[in-house]
């Protein structure tokens, strides 16, 4: 079939998660098999653009990737607008979009295809400012990413954070103690909200929601005093307490820094429900497990969709444009619509009704 893209380059950016290689897969054998584009593989995302760490992409480097975690072609967290300490530039004295652009000229890309988080699309965007053609597609486990109803990487780490609460549930009850479980998420509070739904979390906490640590002492008591003596609390690591709230963000790490010496939120909030309640509590930081191994099928299939609908923007040059999920259709917005933004957990979304409706206190 025709199509207006030749040759496209393609890059993974930002945190890791499994369905990236699906993704890839999707918009590689689309392009080459139904339009036979040329595809060049950029490593370690933006970074493999400005240093010219690319290689040209054959068909059997995509083949029996659908199932693997991780990303095929590397990723990192390289923001070229933003003005970096001078380690860089001093180094190799080169304005990171200045090289960026010399590559995509050198190369003589048609497009760039980048699959990433809020700052991939939004560097992404930004490039497409500066005249290159970009074409998005929007991943994370945090599933922030405005634009899109869900972004693929989420419903993994969702099965990977349930089976651990589940696993968290026979030993608090064995010992008769509080748990506490940290997830990720960054800012926003959707993965923690689902998982601690989908796990029957006694507690909780999102960052869109500030918690009252005396609610979640009654809360706890109550069950205790009710002959439930253990508990389940999972936490966003984003999550701050109503007074943190009140704090802008250095006034914050200082905050912490004078306080409790802890390594994360989830061990902060296990001590103050100590404090709080006298009940014996533990932490565990779920971390990077949430990133980690095959896709779940879900994602794979919306990986792949999201893959193949980006080639057909490719050869429909259509550009500036990311792929996205609305309800159950694929469809586009313009790269302007995540640019800049985190998609957070509306105080009245349905999930937070649903949370309470059967008994979880939202440390509110
Ligand atoms: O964006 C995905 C994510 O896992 C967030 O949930 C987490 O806060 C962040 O990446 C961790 O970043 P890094 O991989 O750079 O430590």
């Amino acid at each position: 079939m025709q199509s207006i893209t030749k040759t496209f380059g393609i890059l993974t950016a930002g945190g890791d998660c499994p369905g990236l290689n699906a993704a890839i897969r999707g918009v590689c054998r689309a392009a080459r098999d139904r339009y036979d584009m040329t595809i060049i593989g950029i490593a370690n995302g933006y970074r493999g653009l400005i240093e010219g760490n690319y290689r040209v992409l054959k068909p059997e480097d995509v083949w029996g990737i659908l199932t693997r975690g991780g990303t095929i072609l590397g990723a990192s967290r390289e923001k070229p607008f933003k003005v970096s300490r001078g380690e860089y530039d001093n180094e190799l004295g080169v304005d990171k979009v200045a090289a960026i652009k010399e590559n995509y000229r050198k190369l003589r890309l048609d497009c760039l295809v980048v699959i990433g988080g809020n700052g991939t699309n939004t560097t992404g965007y930004l490039l497409s400012q500066e005249g290159l053609n970009v074409v998005g597609l929007p991943k994370t486990i945090d599933n922030d990413i405005a634009g899109t109803d869900r972004t693929f990487g989420f419903h993994s780490a969702l099965a990977i954070a349930t089976e651990a609460i589940d696993r968290l549930h026979s030993t608090a009850q064995s010992h008769n103690r509080v748990m506490v479980i940290e997830l990720m998420g960054h800012k926003a509070g959707w993965l923690a909200l689902y998982a601690g739904v989908a796990g029957g979390g006694d507690v909780i906490l999102i960052p869109e929601l500030p918690y009252d640590i005396k609610v979640i002492g009654q809360h706890l008591l109550k069950r205790s005093q009710c002959g439930k003596g253990f508990s389940i609390v999972v936490v966003a690591e984003g999550s701050l307490s109503i007074e943190e709230s009140r704090m802008d963000k250095k006034e914050r790490k200082k905050h912490r820094e004078q306080t409790v010496v802890t390594p994360s939120i989830g061990y902060r909030v296990a001590r103050e429900i100590e404090a709080e309640t006298g009940m014996e509590t533990r932490a565990t930081v779920l971390g990077y497990v949430q990133r980690g191994g095959i896709p779940s099928a879900s994602d794979r299939v919306l990986a792949t969709s999201l893959g193949t609908a980006a080639a057909d923007l490719l050869a429909r040059g259509e550009y500036g444009r990311m792929v996205a999920l609305t309800g159950n259709e694929i469809n586009t917005v313009d790269l302007s619509v995540p640019a800049g933004k985190v998609k957070t957990v509306p105080v009245d979304h349905y999930m937070i009704d649903t949370a309470i409706a059967v008994g979880t206190c939202m440390g509110i």
